[in-house]
């Protein structure tokens, strides 16, 4: 970023409303644009056909069996949003403590991705690599007897679910668990079963958030969890750490990092667009979309130009783009 300079002139010479005045000039100067391109489109799956299940806590967004994703994304493309991200509802009787549906060759995430290369083989597929959505605990990882995330044992996991996905075809293999080394772990087996051109977008910057909770009632987890994630999620309170996490996700193979949530963390995305200008993104999560539609459904701030501010301040931040759940809204809006 640019240090602000010392005006040559000041008022009246230099008068910063004059390139205000007009919408043409408005346009020209912007410093960043918002697209249809800078979106990530997350869906969440659920068993059945023709079904869709209201999210009760995030008004609007609806769970979708594998052929309305198929349709969805069908849409996406057209509008012109390059991925779609997916998150399972599985169905409780196949959540085990071990979490051992991510593995199934057949589960909801893998049929949905190939439903997807089917009906529309531009859009790329993001896949989520955390066991949350497959145990009884709610956890991103293992449970040991005594209350533990064991993380050596949860990675060996990731990396099998890892490489179930990118058989169905997924093109963006995102570890959203936290786990030390996990980022390299899956590169590795990943080159070994030669999806060499499958990328990795590692949540590297996640944080223990209360901006999830409508995210676990999506996905059906939040009922079931145990405790909390601050032993393997960030703290809040925490941006140097944020680096630390994101240069070993570089060094083990991350194609691209994520900070999450979003706009409490602008301040984490521009330190880590600024320390190592590489693609970042940022999750507009499940808390943030609730708490801005919410407020736009009261008819307590304007739902258009709200939507387009808030994903803005993304890419002014220094994201490449937004995971986020007005991708299909905004598109339209922008479209
Ligand atoms: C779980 C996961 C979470 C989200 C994405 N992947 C929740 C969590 O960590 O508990 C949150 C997304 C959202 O809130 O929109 N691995």
């Amino acid at each position: 970023m640019s240090p602000v300079l010392k005006p040559a002139a000041a008022y009246p010479a230099t008068r910063l409303r004059r390139p205000r005045a007009h919408a043409w000039s408005r346009a020209l100067f912007a410093e960043v644009t918002l697209s249809p391109a800078d979106f990530i489109w997350p869906l969440f799956v659920t068993e059945g056909t023709g079904e869709r299940t209201p999210v009760s806590t995030m008004p609007g967004v609806e769970r979708l069996s594998v052929d309305l994703v198929a349709e969805a994304a069908k849409e996406a493309e057209s509008l012109g949003i390059p991925c779609i991200a997916l998150f399972p509802h599985t169905p409780p009787e196949r959540r085990t403590a071990d979490g051992r549906e991510a593995l199934n060759p057949d589960n909801l995430t893998c049929r949905a991705i190939k439903a997807i290369k089917a009906a529309a083989p531009g859009i790329g597929v993001l896949t989520d690599v955390a066991l949350d959505p497959y145990t009884t605990h709610g956890h991103d990882g293992l449970l040991s007897d005594d209350g533990r995330i064991l993380n050596d044992e949860t990675i060996e996991m990731l990396q099998g679910q890892a490489l179930v996905q990118a058989r169905a075809g997924a093109d963006i293999i995102a570890p959203s668990d936290m786990m030390d080394g996990r980022v390299g772990a899956i590169r590795k087996v990943l080159e070994a079963g030669s999806f060499h051109d499958v990328q990795i977008m590692s949540y590297a910057a996640k944080y223990a958030s209360a901006f999830y909770g409508p995210f676990r009632d999506a996905v059906g987890s939040g009922g079931f969890l145990k405790g909390d994630k601050k032993t393997y999620q960030m703290n809040p309170a925490n941006a140097d750490e944020a680096l630390r996490e994101v240069a070993l996700d570089i060094a083990e193979g991350a194609d691209s990092v994520m900070v999450k949530p979003g706009m409490p963390y602008l301040d984490v995305i521009a330190r880590v667009k600024d320390a190592f200008n590489i693609p970042v993104f940022a999750y507009q999560v499940s808390g943030e979309y609730a708490m801005l539609e919410t407020a736009a459904q009261a008819g307590l701030i304007e739902r258009d130009r709200m939507i387009i501010e808030a994903l803005t301040a993304f890419r002014r931040a220094g994201c490449s783009g937004i995971l986020t759940y007005y991708a299909r809204d905004a598109a339209r809006l922008l479209g």
